[in-house]
Parts: C-alpha cells; structure tokens; sequence
C-alpha cells in the first residue's frame, strides 16, 4: 500500500544542481513512488520540469514551478498554485541550501546575509504561507532538511551555513510547538556526508580544488562515516516519507541525524 496516496506534497529545491541525485530530487520521487501528488518547485524552471517528468514518466502525478524561495511573492505565489491545482497540501518539504566558504573574519556580509536568506529565511516564508492552509485542511507535515553541520563543526569553516542550519532546527523546533494542537507536524532531516551532486561540486566551486584534491577530499570524506560508506540522496528521501506519511503521526519537532554514524564521535 502506498504510504502517501491521496496527498499532495510540495518540494521546494526539486532540481538537482548537477547530473545525478540531490536530496530534493530523490525527495519528490520518492513522494511519487509512494502515492503523493507532487508540486516540484524551483529557482530553474527547467531543473523543476526534470523532476516532475521523471514523476510523469513513471506514471506519477506532478506538475512544475518557478520560485525564488528567498522571495516573499514568490513563495506565496506557489503556495496559491499548489492550493488551487491540488486543493490543499499535506506536505512541505524545504530542501534549499547554499554553502558558502568563509568563517567570521573573512566572509563578506553580503554572503551571510544571502546564506541566511536562501537557507533560513525561506523556510521561514515557505511555512508562513503553507501552515494556515494545512490547518484548514485539518493538519500537515513540514521537513525541513538541514544538515549535520548544525550541531557539529565539520573541519572547514563555512560560519553562515553552519549557523543557518543550527537556526533551521531551533525554527523546526518553535514551530512544532506552536502548531502541534492543530495537528501540523514540523520536523527535521540531518542529512550527514553525503554522495550528491551538491557535495561533489562544492570543494571545487568553494575552494577550487583540483580533481586530485577532490579524491582524497572524497577518501577522508568516506573515512569520517562509521558505516565506511557515504548514503545517497534516496537515504534521505526515505527518511522524508516516514516524516510524510501517517506512520510518523506522533512525531513532531524531532530532528532526526542520517549520517551513518558521523556524529557519534566513534
Ligand atoms: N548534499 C549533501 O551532502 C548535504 C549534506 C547535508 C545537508 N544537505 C542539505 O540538503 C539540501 C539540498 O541538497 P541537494 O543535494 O538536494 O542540493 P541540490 O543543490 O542538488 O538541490 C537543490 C536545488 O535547489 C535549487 N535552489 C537553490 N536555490 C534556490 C532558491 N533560492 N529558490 C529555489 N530553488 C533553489 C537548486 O536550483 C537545486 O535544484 C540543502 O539544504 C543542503 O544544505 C546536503
């Protein structure tokens, strides 16, 4: 039985930044897969489209938007969309982050301030704009993916994005409890080191690492993961049902760690 027939979901950051996997990608077909209908959102039309036709072509239900989710109009713009062609939401899933290098001497205040607005402040509206409708519609699930990075220091310092994820989880935390008498359920994935395209690209778009660089980034990466290997966009998908679905009914302000074992401390 499919764990999310008869809902419709909503994922902002449904493209993937490169070929291959990213969380929101792999999060809107999962959602597919398990019955849901799926608004797949995203900065770049075309990447959204992607998603939503690899749903179509498996025989899913889904349809594509453009939105900037650092944008107030854009965000109440495709919450309206998604309400009118689908007739409520039943899940929102927040899946945009940016990671910009720098720690606090050195990174430009323009930089925090876009890391914030892109990776905090759009949860922020996302939710600002989907929670009145999920009340009407008798409750609903939020997830917010976050990261690791917020409760721990991963050895390179990217001070906006390890502040804007500790942020998100307070955030997940606060709304939890001011919405849980009205049955929306706010909750957190912490995805770890993770094989996707966003984490392939960003030691060479961050600090212009060379292929050889890349490698033994990619080896000490593995080595960090207690398990001895690193989990894909789809571990973090499978998660994201659970929080979707009614198995998860009970569950509400938990930030829940995928990472294989990372933060143990082993
Ligand atoms: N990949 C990892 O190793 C890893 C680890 C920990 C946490 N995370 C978190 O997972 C989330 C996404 O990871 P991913 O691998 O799917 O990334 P991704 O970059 O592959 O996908 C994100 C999508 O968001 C879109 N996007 C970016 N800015 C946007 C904006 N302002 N408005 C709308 N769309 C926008 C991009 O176009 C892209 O298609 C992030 O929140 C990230 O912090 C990732």
């Amino acid at each position: 039985m499919a764990k999310l027939a008869g809902k419709t979901a909503l994922v902002i950051g449904a493209g993937s930044a490169d070929e291959g996997w990213g969380n929101g990608k792999a999060c809107a077909v999962q959602f597919a897969r398990e019955g849901a209908r799926v608004v797949c959102v995203d900065l770049d039309l075309a990447l959204a489209e992607d998603t939503a036709q690899m749903i179509r072509s498996e025989g899913g239900e889904a349809i594509a938007l453009a939105g900037n989710a650092a944008q107030a109009e854009d965000m109440h713009a495709v919450i309206e969309q998604t309400v009118a062609h689908f007739g409520g939401i039943d899940t929102l899933l927040n899946n945009v982050g940016i990671v910009v290098a720098g720690g606090v001497v050195d990174l430009p205040e323009e930089q925090w301030d876009r890391v914030f607005d892109i990776n905090l402040k759009s949860a922020f509206l996302t939710m600002k704009y989907a929670i009145p409708h999920m009340i009407a519609g008798g409750g609903g699930s939020i997830i917010n993916i976050s990261s690791i990075s917020g409760i721990r220091y991963l050895g390179k310092n990217y001070v906006a994005y390890y502040s804007s994820k500790a942020a998100m989880n307070h955030m997940t935390t606060v709304t939890a409890a001011e919405y849980a008498s009205q049955q929306v359920r706010v909750n957190a994935i912490l995805p770890g080191l993770m094989d996707t395209p966003m984490a392939r690209t960003s030691a060479k778009n961050n600090w212009g690492a060379s292929q050889e660089q890349l490698d033994d980034v990619w080896k000490k990466r593995v080595e960090r993961v207690p398990m001895g290997w690193l989990g894909d966009a789809f571990d973090i998908a499978k998660a994201a049902v659970f929080f979707a679905s009614d198995d998860s009914r009970f569950v509400t302000g938990q930030h829940l760690v995928v990472d294989g074992g990372t933060t143990l401390g082993v």
